[in-house]
């Protein structure tokens, strides 16, 4: 099973980034554990804050992986690139978000990923990627 995590735009200041709605961890940290709790699985992780660079990822690897977990952080509000790679692939993508956004500003309830995933996980911090991983399970 080989699964990738692709994080989009400031997912890289996880744990300085206002942390009482994300949290006080470092992804890579967090990355540390997700690898330990699922031995079995070959977990990638990419990270980028420049969309050009998340599509060619999500290009790259969406004919052959068996799974992306896609937190498009901001893009995932903005970007009909994003969510077009995401229906050009043909790679299973989940899409994870730490917060619940549903709960936050109005434009964030908005997603242009979704149409094209297989899944949405949202709302349960860092777990949310736990609980996408379980998914390909
Ligand atoms: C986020 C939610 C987005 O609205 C926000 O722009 C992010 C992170 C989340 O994981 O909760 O950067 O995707």
């Amino acid at each position: 099973m080989k699964l990738i995590i692709i994080n989009g735009p400031n997912l890289n200041l996880l744990g300085k980034r206002e942390p009482e709605i994300y949290g006080q961890r470092g992804f890579e940290d967090y990355l540390e554990e997700l690898k330990s709790q699922f031995p079995e699985v070959k977990l990638e992780y990419f990270q980028s804050n420049i969309e050009g660079e998340l599509i060619d990822k999500l290009q790259e690897v969406g004919f052959s992986y068996d799974g992306i977990i896609l937190n498009a952080a901001a893009y995932t509000h903005t970007s009909v690139g994003m969510g077009d790679a995401v229906k050009a692939i043909e790679t299973p993508v989940v899409e994870v978000h730490i917060s619940n956004t549903h709960q936050r500003e109005e434009y964030r309830h908005v997603s242009y990923i979704s149409a094209g995933a297989k899944g949405v996980v949202l709302g349960f911090g860092l777990k949310s990627y736990e609980l996408a991983i379980r998914s390909f399970l």
